[in-house]
This record gives structure tokens, sequence and C-alpha cells, in this order.
């Protein structure tokens, strides 16, 4: 009783400065946030900023990096959700579709769990067996949120669990990549399944199964790319600069790990994105799935072979089109990412659009015998349409250049490059994904072209 009383003691010192923990009792809305003691990172719940006006809320952590200032002419809200880089999240496969879900201590059995509804249906983020009523959680300095047992004065006597050993797709300085032989649990790292979606997507990070001392990326279970053995806290086949790595072996587990000088980075982080590329911070790509073109875009986005049209895209524009769409009744749920799939898969479809444009949610799929009409009247909205590659040369054999832009594998970055381009003109800030990191220029060049020969048709 004591024990618990002085977590929240402690909590209601230091609420204004550090509102750094959660105690049993406490209770932490939507909306409100803890913030690490170095102000460096921010635990609650969130909107992924690839999806501003999306309805699904995730609980996690993230940077709370300082707002770039050359942005603040736009909106507010904008910047803030751009400026979040999520760094780990409680719920990916279970989004809550409105903002009135609680956080909160579950005085029954001491576990951290989400209340979307009132007491009904908690979902639970730590599952830790039989603990009592004194369980507190913090975000920790390193951006682990943890589980624990506090002391009389408030501070950490055991941790229960911990963020740090649930991974989702970012490794941060002492977080491990291994395996615990006594437990079993393996430490990984896991793509979102696209760029607007966090649900686990096909492409892992972690040790190699076979060759326990060195990293290894994953694409769909296959190892794929491999690190070399560790030399002086560096790889032999990647490069990561000013990333300090070591390997630790011993009866209990096996583990890489790293730490990084503060001078050199502000932000560290290694991530694996949706399309199977392992970046730093700065963005640089280390390793990448060798499966997917130079491009690198995955068979998610491409039609059935089986279609006619199976190399198109489905590029976003401005405008309407001639007949009515499908509107799915599947309920307002859908993501885009949700109906892209749909259209994808239907060779009949040439367009979708959400069909609550307000909050990008809903989808609605037009036929083929519906025809676009650009417009770039406010009133209209994104309607993402089929774009079929023209074949340049008369012969089988394709030019260097028109290979590359009808080789089916390019529609995910035209798509995120030219919906970048789109929110621009209208005055909104929408987060560059990271699909435009790779080869910008290239992708610029390959989208002006597709423009350029479209525009002529
Ligand atoms: C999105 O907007 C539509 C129409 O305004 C509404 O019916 C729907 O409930 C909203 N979706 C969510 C999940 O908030
Ligand atoms: C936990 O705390 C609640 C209220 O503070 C109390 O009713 C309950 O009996 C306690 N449970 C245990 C197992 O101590
Ligand atoms: C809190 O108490 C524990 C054990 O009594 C002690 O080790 C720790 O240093 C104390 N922490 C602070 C901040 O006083
Ligand atoms: C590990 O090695 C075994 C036997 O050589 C092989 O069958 C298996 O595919 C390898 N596993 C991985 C993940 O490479
Ligand atoms: C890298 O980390 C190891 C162990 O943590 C340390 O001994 C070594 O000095 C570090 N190297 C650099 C260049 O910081
Ligand atoms: C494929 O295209 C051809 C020629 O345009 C057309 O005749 C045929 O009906 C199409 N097949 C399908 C399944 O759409
Ligand atoms: C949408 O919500 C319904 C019930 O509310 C659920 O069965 C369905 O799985 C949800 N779909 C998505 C894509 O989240
Ligand atoms: C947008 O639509 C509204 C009502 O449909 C109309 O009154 C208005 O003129 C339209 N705006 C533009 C710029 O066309
Ligand atoms: C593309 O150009 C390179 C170098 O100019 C050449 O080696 C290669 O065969 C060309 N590829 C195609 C498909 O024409």
């Amino acid at each position: 009783m004591l024990v618990r009383f002085s977590c929240f003691l402690l909590l209601m010192g230091h609420s204004y400065s550090f509102p750094h923990k959660l105690p049993h009792g406490k209770v932490l809305k939507d909306g409100d946030e803890l913030v690490s003691a170095s102000g460096k990172f921010k635990f609650g719940h969130f909107t992924p900023s690839s999806t501003p006006y999306s309805s699904k809320r995730y609980v996690g952590v993230w940077y709370n990096k300082p707002t770039d200032r050359t942005k603040s002419l736009y909106n507010e809200d904008e910047v803030q959700s751009s400026s979040k880089v999520v760094l780990w999240i409680a719920n990916r496969n279970n989004p809550i579709l409105h903002k009135s879900s609680t956080l909160r201590i579950d005085s029954s059995d001491g576990n951290l769990k989400i209340f979307p509804n009132g007491d009904e249906n908690p979902v639970e983020i730590t599952s830790v067996g039989a603990v009592r009523n004194i369980t507190c959680v913090s975000l920790l300095k390193s951006g682990n949120l943890v589980l624990h047992v506090p002391y009389l004065n408030g501070s950490i006597n055991h941790v229960l669990w911990q963020s740090f050993d649930y991974p989702t797709d970012t490794l941060l300085p002492g977080m491990k990549l291994g395996i615990n032989f006594q437990t079993g649990h393996q430490w990984f790292l896991q793509s979102w399944l696209a760029y607007d979606s966090p649900d686990q997507g096909r492409f892992n990070v972690g040790m190699d199964p076979n060759v326990t001392s060195q990293l290894m990326v994953s694409c769909r279970g296959q190892v794929d790319q491999t690190s070399g053995d560790l030399v002086n806290g560096k790889f032999k086949s990647w490069d990561i600069i000013g990333y300090n790595f070591s390997y630790i072996s011993n009866k209990k587990e096996k583990y890489f790990t790293y730490s990084v000088s503060e001078d050199v980075t502000s932000f560290p982080m290694l991530q694996i994105d949706w399309h199977g590329s392992l970046r730093d911070d700065r963005g640089q790509s280390i390793a990448s799935c060798s499966m997917f073109d130079q491009y690198g875009v995955s068979d998610e986005y491409k039609r059935p072979r089986t279609c006619n049209a199976s190399n198109s895209y489905l590029v976003p524009k401005s405008g309407f089109m001639s007949g009515d769409g499908i509107k799915l009744r599947e309920s307002d749920n859908m993501t885009l990412a949700d109906c892209r799939q749909k259209c994808f898969k239907d060779c009949s479809c040439v367009a979708y659009a959400a069909a609550n444009r307000a909050n990008d949610t809903g989808c609605e799929i037009w036929s083929r015998g519906t025809e676009f009409k650009e417009s770039n009247d406010d009133n209209n909205s994104e309607i993402y349409v089929e774009f079929i590659p023209p074949v340049v040369d008369s012969q089988e054999r394709p030019s260097n250049r028109s290979s590359c832009s009808s080789s089916g594998d390019i529609v995910v970055f035209i798509e995120l490059c030219s919906k970048k381009k789109i929110q621009r003109t209208r005055g909104e800030v929408v987060a560059v994904t990271n699909g435009c990191f790779i080869g910008t220029s290239v992708m610029l060049l390959l989208l002006f072209s597709l423009e350029e020969t479209h525009s002529r048709r």
C-alpha cells in the first residue's frame, strides 16, 4: 500500500516537469502523453502522420523532435503530426477507431491495458502473471517503456516488462537483436505492412539463426542480406556510420546492441521500412531486400498477372470520375491502404478513392467503363487512377529508359511522390515517407517522364 502510494506521490511531485510515470490508479486519456525525463520521447495515442485523417488510433512511443521552424507557415497540427517519428507501437494490429480510449494499469492484475470502451474488452499491452497492486509504468530516458515495481522512494526496484523486449520496426540504442536461451524469446524488428499501415509486414531484422555472429534482413521469411561479422563495433558488409555495435554472447543470451555518441546523432534509430530497406536516422539505406528491383517495390502493389493491365499503376490525381463508383459497404474503418488492395486485386477496377473524403476512410472503386476527368477545382479530391504506361518501342526489346517506366514496379514511389506534390499544392504538409528517400532523383526523373508521356497521349 505504502509502495503504491509513493509512486503516486512522486508523480504528484513531478507531474508538471516530468510526467514520465503512469502510476497505478491514474488514467492516460487519448491526447495525454508521458514525456521521458530527457524530453526526447513521448508515449501516448497517435495517428501515423502518413494518414493524418485516418481514424485509426495507435498507442506507442515516438521521438519528440523539435518542430522544424521552416514549416511554421503551415497549420500547427499538421506540423506536429509530420514531425512524429514513431518508434514503438503497442497495438499495431489492433487500432482503436475513435479518440475516447484510455490507458491505465488494471487493478485486477497490475498490467497496463488500453480501454477502448469504458471497462469493457481491454487490450493488454503488458501481460505479466500474478503481480500485485503495486505496479507503475515509466517512460525511461532511453525511450524504453517499463512496467515495474517501485521502491518506497518511487525509483525502479525491478522491471516486470519492457517495450525494448518487444520491438516494432525500430532499434534504439540499448535495445537487443538476438535470443534469450532461457525463455526462448527472440528480439527482432518487423516492418510495417505499408507506408500508411503499421500492421505486421513481411520484412524482419534479427540475428541470423544459422550464423549467430551476424545480423540479417529477412524478406518474406527468406534470409536475404547479412551483415558479415562484427569487427571493432562495425559490420563487415553493413556501413552504419556513427553507430557502435557490440555483440554479447553468454549462456543466458546472445544479442547485438549499439550505442551512439550524442554529439553525432541526436535521434538515432535503425528502422526496417515497409518495403524491406534497413535505414539509419538519416534515411540512409544500409541493406535492402534484393528480391526487389532497383526501385524496391513489393508484389503487394502489383496487379495479379492474370489481369490484362498487370503493369498498370494507380496514380493520385485531382478530378472526378464520369460515372458512379461502388462504395464498399464493409464499413467506414477501411483505410486507403485497404482500398488500394481491393482495387489492385480486382482486374476491373480502374480507380479508387476514400469514400469519406474528410477522414480518408471508406472505399469507393470504379470499374472499367468510367472515365477520369481531370480538374483542378478546389472541390475535387484525390482519386487514384489507373495509368497504363505506354509501350514505347514497337519491338519487343524495350529501351533502357522505357523498361524502367514500364516495369510495373515503381507504382508506390509514384504514388508517394505525387501524393506529396498534390498535398503541397494544397498548402498542407504531409510527412515525406521513406519511400521517397530511395534515389529521389531517379524517381523524380521517372515521374517526370511518365507524366510527360502521359500528357502527350
Ligand atoms: C469518417 O467520416 C464518415 C463520414 O463523415 C463517418 O461516417 C465515419 O464514421 C468516419 N469514420 C470514423 C471511423 O470516424
Ligand atoms: C488493488 O487496489 C484496489 C483499489 O485500490 C483494491 O480494491 C484491491 O483490493 C487491490 N487488489 C489487491 C490484489 O491488492
Ligand atoms: C531509492 O531507494 C533505493 C533503495 O532503497 C535506493 O537504492 C535508491 O538510490 C533510491 N533512489 C533515490 C532517487 O533516492
Ligand atoms: C539454416 O541452415 C539450415 C541447414 O543448412 C537451412 O536448411 C536453413 O534454411 C537455414 N536457415 C536460415 C534461416 O537460413
Ligand atoms: C564502442 O562500444 C564499446 C563497448 O560498449 C566500447 O568499449 C568502445 O570504446 C566504443 N567505441 C567507440 C569508438 O566509441
Ligand atoms: C484484355 O484486353 C483485350 C484487348 O483489349 C480485351 O479484348 C479483353 O477482353 C481483355 N480481357 C480482360 C479479362 O479484360
Ligand atoms: C472494421 O470494423 C469491423 C467491426 O466494427 C471489424 O469486424 C473489421 O475487421 C474492421 N475492419 C478493419 C479493416 O479494421
Ligand atoms: C464547390 O462546391 C460548392 C457546392 O457544391 C460550390 O458552391 C462551389 O462553387 C464549388 N467551388 C468551386 C471552387 O468550384
Ligand atoms: C542499358 O544500357 C546499358 C549500358 O548502356 C547496357 O549495357 C544494357 O544492355 C542496356 N539494357 C537494355 C535492356 O537495353
